[in-house]
């Protein structure tokens, strides 16, 4: 653990950024494959094989500076409204990259975990998830979340259904509880959120999570997306005032949930 944190220190001095102010907590909309292979004259599948190498760039770089829970929006609720061959492309490329990239995570410290309504995958998915789950479940360097037919809405929705089955009573119901019924219920709320490809929108990602979380919108392609750029967005992040509402710029490693 020691060895861990001393790269750490040393990545960040390479790097510029204050070890101090790193982001505990790292959402990412991974966003533009379509346009990257479109650009090329391939199918927007060739893009998404290519997002696969923007996905390692990203887990390195978060591993390197000591960041420690990295949430990747992968396929959306609305998602599923996309062309069949689309969508299945998707989900076998899902498969594909867990059986071969677990042993390499598990190698770096990386648990791999899902938020989402993961049971709307096709059982492959569902398996090759579980064994990747517990694969890495003693992993501690890095928590990977990959967000799966996840919307913030339905998470949501889910979220009331379970608190009115709880029995509690209404006048018992606060911000807590809600942020307790969360699929996120164990993780800070993300302080940056990363968007690739120019678009300036949540697109239903964490909309409760992200109340004070920092944006950093970039026009990267997400195939182009390389550690240089998951830096840059970290040392945008260092150069925000975070208020919270108040006067005083809070520190940055204060925990906003
Ligand atoms: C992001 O790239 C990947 C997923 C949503 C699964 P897109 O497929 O949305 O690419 P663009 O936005 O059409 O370029
Ligand atoms: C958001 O991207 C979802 C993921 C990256 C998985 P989209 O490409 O689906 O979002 P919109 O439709 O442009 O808002
Ligand atoms: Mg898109």
């Amino acid at each position: 653990m020691k060895a861990v944190e001393n790269q750490q220190l040393e990545s960040c001095a390479a790097w510029g950024l204050d070890p101090q102010r790193i982001p505990k907590h790292v959402a990412i909309i991974m966003d533009g494959n379509g346009r990257w292979a479109k650009e090329r004259g391939e199918s927007r599948v060739f893009g998404h094989m290519n997002g696969i190498d923007s996905v390692r760039a990203s887990v390195e770089a978060a591993l390197e500076l000591g960041v420690n829970h990295l949430t990747l929006y992968a396929f959306s609720t609305e998602n599923w409204s996309r062309p069949v061959e689309e969508v299945n492309a998707l989900m076998d490329l899902l498969v594909e990259t867990l059986i071969k990239e677990v042993e390499a995570l598990a190698d770096k410290g990386v648990r791999l975990r899902t938020i989402g309504d993961t049971g709307a995958l096709p059982t492959s998915c569902q398996a090759q998830l579980k064994l990747a789950a517990e694969q890495t479940a003693h992993q501690e360097n890095l928590e990977l979340i990959l967000a799966l037919s996840y919307s913030s809405k339905w998470e949501m929705v889910e979220a009331v259904k379970a608190v009115m089955a709880s029995g509690l009573k209404p006048e018992e119901v606060d911000a807590q509880v809600i942020s307790d019924h969360l699929t996120t219920r164990d993780l800070p709320d993300p302080e940056l959120m990363i968007r690739t490809s120019g678009e300036h929108r949540i697109s239903n990602f964490l909309l409760w999570q992200m109340a004070y979380t920092e944006f950093h919108f970039s026009p990267v392609l997400w195939p182009d997306f390389g550690k240089e750029e998951f830096i840059g967005a970290i040392r945008d992040f260092q150069n925000r005032k975070r208020r919270f509402g108040g006067l005083l710029d809070t520190n940055h490693n204060v925990e906003s949930r």
